[in-house]
This record gives structure tokens, C-alpha cells and sequence, in this order.
């Protein structure tokens, strides 16, 4: 049930392997990339504690040997103390230039090992082993690396594509449902973003994938890592479509500085909610028809998803605030606030020509329901 997505750029092209049972296979998949057969693991306490001696013996199986850090879970790890810890190890485990790091958790560690990969003597290569749907499905693969500042999230990294993901499906069954859902609101945002018969699928399968059904956990990962590797392969640092891939992030990010990336609001469960208000101002502005928001709400609800505000606990500021939080996103461009708008599903662009007014109106009428 093993499926292969290949990432085409260059000299950087890289495979993602995506199917159960992978954990046991790393050292094989692994083995072809190392000159000495030893990798340097970062993972989170989590993690290790479920799933790092599946990796010692599946790295083991092949003779590879395997020294790991294991950071505390949680965003908070993706800042400057955790980079220098992890870099810091990394030189105490005296990796070189042609060594491996693997990157085993979900996005924080991800983003976190990428970066500490991509600093360390000035580049060593790493391995993306994601164990959160939304890093299988999102966050492994492309490169972007990094930490969060004071200023913001994600404001300090590099581009640093990694030699190769494998993403083990099995894995996902240890996540909390909440979690998983979470990463479910990324891989509905492909189906919107570039893909209808994906969204059409996803209505008819998303269930059964929720409870478990492997081979749909497969066929879901595997679509969605196809369209972004297109996208990526198209415009790695993001000069121009790639922003698609950012489909309900404008109003996700202003929700999650709200609510203080706290659990009151996963990253996921934001970009959910985002895709339905993305889909409401599309509607508004007449690029789409009422229908297909409508259709958006009615999927995610269905799977039992956050989709409107009144869904998030606690309160929120007005819709004045939470626009001013959107111009602290740093897409914004000359000032210009950047929406990614659709003229149906599956039919995404990027546009900076969105009336303030218009984004007001539709935030005060989502508020007035909470
Ligand atoms: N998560 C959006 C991107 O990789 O571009």
C-alpha cells in the first residue's frame, strides 16, 4: 500500500513515501542516502515516548544506528533556546556534512530540525518523518524551516528541502481525534484550493477516513502531497502560486493571534473555519456562487470540524481587531492585505484587491452568531 511522491526540483528533488507499516522500513529507505550508517533524531517527549523505539528498530533492522534528543512538545519549542539546544546536540553528536538529522514529530519539530539541518555547517542534509497528519500532509514537504519570534510565527527561517519524507499512515492512529481533525482542515483546503473531484471524494470518504480506514488515510495523504509537490515544484520560494497553499490562512492567523495560539484554536481547526470565511467572501464579492460556501460549511460540519467563530471558545475582539491582526500577517504585501479567493471549489487565486469594507462586513455578521 506503499505510494511514492516524487518532489521534481533540480538537484533537490526528493521522494515521499506514504503508506502504513513505514516506521519498520526507515533503515532500508534510509540506508541509500548515508555514508555511515547512523542518524542524529530530534523528536518531541510525546512522540518518543509512543513511537521512537519503532524507529530505533526500524532503523536497526538495516544497521543503522540512531542517537535521539527528544525536545517538550508544543509550539513554544519552535524559538531560539530549543534551535540552540538542538543545534548545540547536533555538534555534540559530531555530525557532519555528510550526515543525516531526522525530523521525527509533528510541524514543530518538523520546522524546528529543518532549520537546525539547514544552519549547521552551513547545511547537512535531513529526513522529514512526520507522525501528525497535518505535517504528513502539509509541513514535511516543501522546505520551509524555521522558529517563531517575539514578532511573530515562523518569522525566522531558511528554505531547506529535505532528502526524503516518510510518511508512516499507521502512525496517525495514536493521534487525538481533535488532532487529527485538526490536519483534516488541510487536507480539505486542497480539495478547495485546486482539486474539485478531491473536495467531491473527500464528502463521500472523509468519514470513513476519520474512523480509520487506512487505505482512505493513504488515498487522502497521497493527494495532498501530490498537489503541493506540484505546487512547490512550480514555485519553491513562493514568488508566486504557492500562496494558494495558504487558503484560509489570512483569516486562520489572525484567529490564532486572538486566541493566543492557545488550545482554544489548533492551527488546523483555523484554517477550517478560514476556508469557509474565504468561501463566504467569495460568494460576496459574486466570484462564486452562495452554493459553494454553503457547501464548504456543510462538509466540515459533517465531520464533526470548528467552521464558524461561534465554534471557539472564550471570546474575541471585533471584526475592526481582528482585521487589524490580519495586516500583521507577514504575506502582507506593500501594506495590502493578500486573500487567496475562489471562483468555485477547487478554483483558488491569489488576490490583493478585496475592499476592506467587504472583509468588515462579512467579520462583524460572523461575530454577530457567537
Ligand atoms: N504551508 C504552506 C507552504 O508550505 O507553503
Amino acid at each position: 500500500m506503499i505510494k511514492t511522491v516524487h518532489v521534481a526540483l533540480g538537484t533537490r528533488s526528493y521522494d515521499v513515501e506514504i503508506g502504513p507499516g513505514l516506521l519498520a522500513q526507515t533503515g532500508a529507505r534510509i540506508a541509500p542516502l548515508m555514508k555511515r550508517r547512523r542518524v542524529c533524531v530530534l523528536t518531541d517527549e510525546t512522540v518518543a515516548s509512543l513511537h521512537l523505539e519503532a524507529l530505533r528498530d526500524g532503523l536497526a533492522a538495516a544497521g543503522v544506528a540512531m542517537e535521539a534528543l527528544a525536545l517538550p512538545p508544543g509550539e513554544a519549542t519552535k524559538s531560539w533556546p530549543h534551535l540552540q539546544r538542538a543545534v548545540d546536540w547536533l555538534l555534540d553528536q559530531k555530525v557532519e556534512r555528510n550526515d543525516i538529522v531526522v525530523a521525527f514529530g509533528g510541524g514543530v519539530i518538523g520546522d524546528l530540525a529543518g532549520f537546525a539541518a539547514a544552519i549547521l555547517r552551513r547545511g547537512v542534509r535531513f529526513v522529514q518523518i512526520p507522525t501528525s497528519l497535518l505535517a504528513q500532509v502539509d509541513s514535511s514537504v516543501g522546505g520551509k524551516t524555521g522558529i517563531n519570534a517575539t514578532h511573530g510565527k515562523n518569522l525566522i527561517g531558511a528554505f531547506h528541502q529535505p532528502s526524503l519524507v516518510l510518511a508512516d499512515t499507521a502512525v496517525l492512529g495514536t493521534l487525538t481525534a481533535r488532532d487529527f481533525l485538526a490536519g483534516y482542515g488541510e487536507v480539505v483546503k486542497y480539495g478547495l484550493l485546486g482539486d474539485a473531484a478531491f473536495f467531491d471524494w473527500l464528502e463521500g470518504q472523509g468519514p470513513a477516513l476519520a474512523a480509520g480506514d487506512m487505505a482512505a488515510r493513504v488515498e487522502a495523504v497521497t493527494r495532498s502531497v501530490q498537489m503541493k509537490a506540484d505546487i512547490v515544484a512550480r514555485d519553491e520560494t513562493e514568488q508566486g502560486d504557492r500562496a494558494l497553499l495558504n487558503l484560509g490562512h489570512t483569516f486562520c492567523h489572525a484567529l490564532e493571534a486572538a486566541t493566543g495560539y492557545s488550545d482554544r484554536l489548533l492551527h488546523g481547526e483555523g484554517v477550517a473555519i478560514g476556508c469557509a470565511l474565504a468561501f463566504e467572501l467569495s460568494a460576496r464579492l459574486g466570484l462564486c456562487s452562495q452554493e459553494d460556501p454553503s457547501r464548504v460549511r456543510a462538509h466540515l460540519k459533517a465531520m464533526g470540524m470548528k467552521t464558524d467563530l461561534s465554534d471557539i471558545p472564550g471570546d474575541l475582539p471585533d471584526a475592526a481587531a481582528l482585521v487589524d491582526l490580519m495586516a500583521q500577517d507577514k504575506k502582507v504585501v506593500d501594506g495590502q492585505l493578500r486573500f487567496i479567493l475562489a471562483r468555485g471549489i477547487g478554483q483558488a487565486f491569489v488576490t490583493s484587491d478585496v475592499p476592506r469594507e467587504m472583509v468588515l462586513s462579512l467579520l462583524e455578521d460572523a461575530l454577530a452568531t457567537c
